[in-house]
Formats: C-alpha cells, sequence, structure tokens
C-alpha cells in the first residue's frame, strides 16, 4: 500500500516535469490550446517550440481575445530575419524571392480575378514563394514564403529535406520537375531506397548545404544572353519577339526591364557560366566530370532543337498578324504575344502558346532531368504536331481572308 502510493508519487512529479514547458504558457498557448489544438501541438514538435519561443514572435501581442483576432499580426520572410539572417539572405538573392513579382507581371495577370491571384486558389497559391510587397499584402491577408518547404507550425528542417516538399509547385503543365525526376533513374533510386544519398533529389542539386539561392543557368524559359550560334541566336530572336521582349523590329522593350528585375534571365556569360560550374561540381561528386558535361551539354543541345521548332511556330502566326488576319490589342505591337497564356484570342494563337509553355518546356527541362520520356513524347514528338497545326490551321485562315 505504502509503496504504491510512494510510487504513484514518483510518476506524478516525473509526468509534471516533462510535460511541464520550458517556459509557463503564455496566453496565447493557453487559449490556442482549445481554439486551434493541432496549431499548438504542431508547433510544440518543433524545434522553435522546443526552444521556448512563444507565438507572439511572430505573430505580434496586439491580439489578445477571440474578437480582436484581426489584430494578429502575419509573418513575412522580414520577421524570420533577425533569428534566421543567412536563409533570409541567401533566399532574398535567389529565383525564390522574386516569384511574385515575376507573376505579378505578365501582361494578363491584372485581369484575372481576385481569389485567383491575391487570394491565393491560381497562380497566387505557388507564386506566394516569393516576396509579397505592402501593397499586395494590403490586397490580402494570407501568404508568406517562408512556409513554403517547411511547413507551419511545425517548420522542420527534414521535411523540407525531402523532395516532396517541392512537389506542391514544381509539377503539372509547364513544369512538371516532380514527375520528371521521379521517373528518372535519380528518382526511382529514392523511390527503390529511401533517402540514402545514392542518388540526387532535388535539394542535392539546387539547395546545395541547405544553400536558400535557388538559382539555374538557364532558368525557366531556357533565354540566355548573350548567344555566340549564330543560327541558334536567330531563332532566340524570334522567341524574344513572341514575348515582347523585343519589338518585332528587334529593339529592346519596356518588357527586358521586367526580365532584369525578376531576374528571368542570366544576362551575362559569367552569371551564365558560375551557375553551370556549380551544377558540374555537384554532378562531379557522383559521375566522371566528362560523363556530367556531355549530359549538360546534350540537354542544351536540345533547347536549341526545340527553339528551332518554336520560331518556325512563331514566324508562322506572326505573318498572320502582318497580313492584317490577326489583329493586336490596342496599343500593342501586330505580334503573337505568348505570354497572354490561355488569355490568346484565336485557335491558333491557343495551339502556340501550349507549344511553347507546356511542349517546349519539356522537351529541354526532361533532358536536365533525365526524362528521356519527357524530352521525347510530351515534349519534342509534341512540337512537331503543334507545329503542323499551327501551319494548317494559318493557311486555312490565309484561304478565308482571301474569300472576303
Ligand atoms: C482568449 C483567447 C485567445 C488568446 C489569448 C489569443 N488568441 Fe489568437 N485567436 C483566438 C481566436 C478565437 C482566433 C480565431 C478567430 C477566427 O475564427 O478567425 C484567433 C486567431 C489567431 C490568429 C489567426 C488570425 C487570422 O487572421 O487568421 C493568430 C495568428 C493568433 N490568433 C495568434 C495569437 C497570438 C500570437 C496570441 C498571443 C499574443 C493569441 N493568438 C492570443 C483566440 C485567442
Ligand atoms: C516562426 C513563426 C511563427 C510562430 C512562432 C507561430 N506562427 Fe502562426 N503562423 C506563422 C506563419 C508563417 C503563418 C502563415 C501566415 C500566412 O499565411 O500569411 C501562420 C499562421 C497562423 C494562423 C492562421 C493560419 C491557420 O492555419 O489557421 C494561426 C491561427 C496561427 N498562426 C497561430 C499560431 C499560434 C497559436 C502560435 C503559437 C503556438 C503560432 N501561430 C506561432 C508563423 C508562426
Ligand atoms: C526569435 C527568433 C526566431 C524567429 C523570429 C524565427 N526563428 Fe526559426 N528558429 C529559432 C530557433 C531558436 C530555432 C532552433 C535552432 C536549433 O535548435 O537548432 C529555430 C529553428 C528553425 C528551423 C529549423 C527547425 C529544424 O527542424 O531544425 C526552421 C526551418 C525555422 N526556424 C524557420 C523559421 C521561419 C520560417 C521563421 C519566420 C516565419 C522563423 N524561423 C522565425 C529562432 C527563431
Ligand atoms: C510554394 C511553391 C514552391 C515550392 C514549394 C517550391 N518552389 Fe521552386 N519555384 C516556385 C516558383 C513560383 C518559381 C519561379 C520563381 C520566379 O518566378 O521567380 C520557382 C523556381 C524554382 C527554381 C528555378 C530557378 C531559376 O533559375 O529559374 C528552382 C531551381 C526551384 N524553384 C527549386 C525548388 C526546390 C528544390 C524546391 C523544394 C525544396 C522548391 N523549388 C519548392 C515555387 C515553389
Ligand atoms: C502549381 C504552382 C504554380 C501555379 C498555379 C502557377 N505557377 Fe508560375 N511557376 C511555378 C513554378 C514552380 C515556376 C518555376 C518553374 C521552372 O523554373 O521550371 C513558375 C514560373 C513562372 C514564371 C517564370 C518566372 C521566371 O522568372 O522565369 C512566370 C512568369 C509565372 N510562373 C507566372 C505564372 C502565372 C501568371 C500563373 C497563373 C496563370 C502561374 N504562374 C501559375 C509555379 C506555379
Ligand atoms: C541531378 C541533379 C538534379 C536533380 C536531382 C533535380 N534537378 Fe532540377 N535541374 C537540374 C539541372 C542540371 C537543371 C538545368 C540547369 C541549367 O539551367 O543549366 C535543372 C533545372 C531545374 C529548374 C529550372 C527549369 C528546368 O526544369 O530546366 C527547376 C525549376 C528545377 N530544376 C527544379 C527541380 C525540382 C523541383 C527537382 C526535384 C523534383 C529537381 N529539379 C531535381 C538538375 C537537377
Ligand atoms: C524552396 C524551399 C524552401 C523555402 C522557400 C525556404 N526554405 Fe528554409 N529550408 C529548406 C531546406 C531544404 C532546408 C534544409 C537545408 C539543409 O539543412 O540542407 C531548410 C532549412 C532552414 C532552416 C534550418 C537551417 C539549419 O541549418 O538548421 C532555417 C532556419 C530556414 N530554413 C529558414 C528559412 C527562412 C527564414 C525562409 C524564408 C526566407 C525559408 N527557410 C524558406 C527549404 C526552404
Ligand atoms: C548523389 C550522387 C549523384 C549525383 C549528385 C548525380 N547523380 Fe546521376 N546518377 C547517380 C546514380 C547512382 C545513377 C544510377 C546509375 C545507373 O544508371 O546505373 C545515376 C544516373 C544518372 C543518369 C542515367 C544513366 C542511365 O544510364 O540511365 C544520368 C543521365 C545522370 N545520372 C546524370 C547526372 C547529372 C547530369 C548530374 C548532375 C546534374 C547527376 N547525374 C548527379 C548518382 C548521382
Amino acid at each position: 500500500m505504502r509503496r504504491s502510493l510512494w510510487f504513484g508519487l514518483v510518476a506524478m512529479t516525473y509526468l509534471l516535469a516533462v510535460s511541464a514547458p520550458l517556459v509557463a504558457a503564455s496566453d496565447c498557448v493557453t487559449c490556442h490550446e482549445k481554439v486551434t489544438p493541432n496549431i499548438v501541438k504542431d508547433f510544440m514538435s518543433g524545434k522553435m517550440g522546443q526552444s521556448g519561443l512563444d507565438c507572439s514572435v511572430c505573430h505580434g501581442k496586439d491580439h489578445k481575445s477571440a474578437e480582436d483576432a484581426p489584430r494578429a499580426q502575419l509573418p513575412t520572410e522580414e520577421t524570420c530575419k533577425p533569428c534566421h539572417g543567412t536563409q533570409h539572405q541567401q533566399y532574398m538573392d535567389g529565383k525564390h524571392a522574386a516569384g511574385w513579382v515575376a507573376m505579378s507581371a505578365m501582361p494578363k495577370t491584372g485581369f484575372q480575378p481576385h481569389a485567383y491571384i491575391q487570394g491565393l486558389k491560381g497562380c497566387g497559391g505557388c507564386h506566394k514563394v516569393g516576396v509579397r510587397d505592402a501593397t499586395a499584402r494590403a490586397d490580402s491577408r494570407y501568404g508568406s514564403p517562408c512556409d513554403s518547404c517547411h511547413t507551419r507550425h511545425k517548420f522542420s528542417r527534414e521535411e523540407a529535406l525531402r523532395p516532396e516538399a517541392c512537389r506542391t509547385c514544381h509539377m503539372g503543365f509547364d513544369h512538371p520537375q516532380w514527375e520528371m525526376w521521379s521517373s528518372s533513374k535519380h528518382g526511382v533510386i529514392y523511390l527503390t531506397e529511401g533517402d540514402t544519398g545514392r542518388a540526387p533529389k532535388c535539394q542535392t542539386c539546387h539547395m546545395d548545404e541547405g544553400n536558400h539561392r535557388v538559382m539555374t543557368s538557364w532558368g525557366f524559359l531556357a533565354l540566355r544572353l548573350p548567344e555566340d550560334d549564330a543560327e541558334w541566336m536567330g531563332y532566340r530572336a524570334t522567341i524574344l519577339k513572341g514575348l515582347h521582349v523585343l519589338d518585332p523590329d528587334g529593339n529592346p522593350t519596356a518588357r527586358l526591364d521586367v526580365v532584369k528585375a525578376g531576374k528571368v534571365a542570366r544576362l551575362s556569360k559569367e552569371e551564365w557560366q558560375a551557375e553551370r560550374d556549380k551544377m558540374l561540381a555537384i554532378c562531379s561528386r557522383c559521375h566522371s566530370g566528362s560523363y556530367a558535361r556531355a549530359q549538360l551539354a546534350n540537354a542544351d543541345a536540345m533547347i536549341k532543337e526545340a527553339d528551332q521548332l518554336m520560331a518556325g511556330a512563331i514566324e508562322i502566326v506572326a505573318d498572320l498578324y502582318s497580313r492584317g488576319i490577326l489583329k493586336p490589342e490596342e496599343g500593342k505591337a501586330a505580334y503573337p504575344d505568348l505570354l497572354t497564356f490561355y488569355d490568346a484570342m484565336s485557335p491558333v494563337e491557343q495551339t502556340l502558346y501550349v507549344m511553347f509553355l507546356e511542349h517546349r518546356m519539356r522537351a529541354f527541362q526532361g533532358a536536365f532531368h533525365m526524362n528521356p520520356d519527357y524530352v521525347t513524347w510530351y515534349g519534342l514528338a509534341e512540337m512537331k504536331r503543334d507545329l503542323v497545326e499551327i501551319r494548317e490551321e494559318a493557311a486555312r485562315m490565309v484561304a478565308e481572308a482571301a474569300r472576303h
């Protein structure tokens, strides 16, 4: 009897000791254990919760009750900066930080529904990985970049190191890196063996040593300047016209400033080569340098193949503009605009945009992610089909115009 009472007391003291928080629970926690218990649980399961940090370090202290919840501050990347200056700086120097700016710069973004952009249900839901300025934040409360890969409120390094953390955004129509990588030899080894480190995952190649500055040589659009290969530069000039970065006469437009501000392309050989050298050094940890260089050079060559087809298609549609069969929007040059995406007004331009954004992307992204199937059947083969369709449709339009 005495013995079990003694045992009970010891057990209770022990339980109290392990369950007692490092510091007394704040008002935030006490109330939120009832209001949002899973948020408190997640936070306490992560390192920040376990270090004794309080909710108020990110949300401020202005909100104190159920009635004044709108006074809770929602964190931005600036909130994390005082304690995580290194990651913040790397992020700011990289491509992710420009995600919101790049999205906003598209010619039709301003015409999309509020819920779709600011409300994060469409483009905005992924592009919130970028910095939203004060105007954007005033327009819509939610959306912070730093919980994109280590999700709130666990904020786990381990979670962010899994390739699945990138999957929500790097998948689908115009950037299926998840699909390409996971069905490549690299991904299949990961899926077969687990995270043993024998084959690379997204973070191995793009966030080496935890560096938050993601940046590649070619970028999303695969347009480097300058270009030594004159034939290739000819194709690229046509694509740049199709992006309205060059006007139909080949002169730079205001969109070139957007390219610079959004770090859309590397604009010097040195900048391009620096990223390439970093990547080659990573491949060379497992492969021979010669093997890795050959792999990447062949992927570069696939961009050129794709660009040749793309330029051909753009010129066919441009010809419809110069004949006056297709008419530009007011104030715009008489040339197809690839960046209007699915808001393109004619079927022939719809085909052209899909050729550019879905099929050209796959033809080279697949090559960089060691996926011959994407390069072939989802990439080059589809581009050839698009070109046939565009040629046929243009001929039909020219014939029809001649009849009227
Ligand atoms: C007396 C209870 C109570 C206290 C104390 C309290 N909260 Fe809340 N809080 C709530 C309730 C209830 C909501 C949900 C309101 C709603 O349904 O949108 C909320 C919402 C929030 C939100 C979400 C706001 C939004 O716009 O979605 C945050 C963040 C938050 N609280 C943080 C805190 C922090 C930090 C503290 C301490 C400084 C704190 N809370 C203290 C009850 C409380
Ligand atoms: C390290 C910073 C950080 C800390 C500490 C933190 N949060 Fe948050 N919290 C965030 C971020 C980031 C968001 C997402 C904001 C957005 O979407 O704009 C968020 C959003 C929220 C929301 C609204 C979104 C939702 O999913 O309902 C609530 C409620 C909330 N936090 C409660 C809490 C509570 C309670 C604590 C303490 C247990 C806490 N937070 C601690 C960073 C933090
Ligand atoms: C007041 C300082 C402070 C602020 C503000 C802060 N953190 Fe932390 N953070 C810490 C501390 C302390 C740790 C734990 C370090 C350790 O134990 O290694 C940590 C750890 C982390 C980790 C690593 C967790 C792990 O599993 O290893 C991540 C990710 C993280 N913080 C993200 C964020 C983000 C995102 C924000 C902003 C929304 C933020 N932090 C704001 C202090 C802070
Ligand atoms: C919330 C969505 C989201 C998540 C999660 C995400 N990304 Fe991104 N990523 C983007 C967006 C959007 C862009 C384009 C940014 C821009 O427009 O400036 C991008 C661009 C990139 C780029 C392209 C750099 C360039 O040169 O153009 C790389 C590489 C990249 N991400 C790697 C990753 C990796 C690795 C992960 C996972 C650890 C990841 N991303 C997680 C949305 C995301
Ligand atoms: C599923 C998430 C997702 C959605 C939805 C999404 N994007 Fe993206 N976007 C990304 C990712 C990821 C990248 C980077 C891809 C890469 O580099 O291969 C990107 C790249 C871009 C880029 C190129 C940025 C650059 O500098 O190279 C622009 C511009 C862009 N997106 C605009 C938009 C617009 C406009 C919409 C809506 C019509 C949209 N995105 C919808 C995830 C998304
Ligand atoms: C073996 C290394 C490796 C792995 C693993 C890898 N990538 Fe890449 N990635 C590359 C290379 C190489 C490029 C092209 C770099 C250049 O521009 O020269 C690239 C380019 C990109 C780009 C820019 C557009 C494009 O596709 O060309 C994005 C975005 C990207 N990768 C995201 C991811 C994501 C997300 C994952 C995981 C699902 C991933 N990568 C896995 C090597 C890798
Ligand atoms: C594209 C995905 C992604 C985004 C966006 C992102 N992180 Fe991370 N974060 C990671 C990955 C991956 C790791 C693990 C890196 C490693 O240890 O190799 C990590 C680790 C961390 C750590 C732990 C570092 C350590 O060594 O323990 C902190 C702190 C952190 N991130 C803060 C931030 C902050 C602050 C932001 C916003 C400015 C941010 N992260 C945005 C992917 C991301
Ligand atoms: C962490 C080690 C590691 C890194 C880093 C790595 N690889 Fe691999 N790679 C492997 C392994 C292991 C295989 C499977 C070998 C095989 O196919 O027999 C593989 C397979 C490949 C294959 C497919 C070979 C085939 O026969 O199907 C290509 C292509 C390739 N890697 C290229 C690259 C390139 C390019 C880079 C850098 C952008 C890179 N790898 C980075 C480990 C790595």
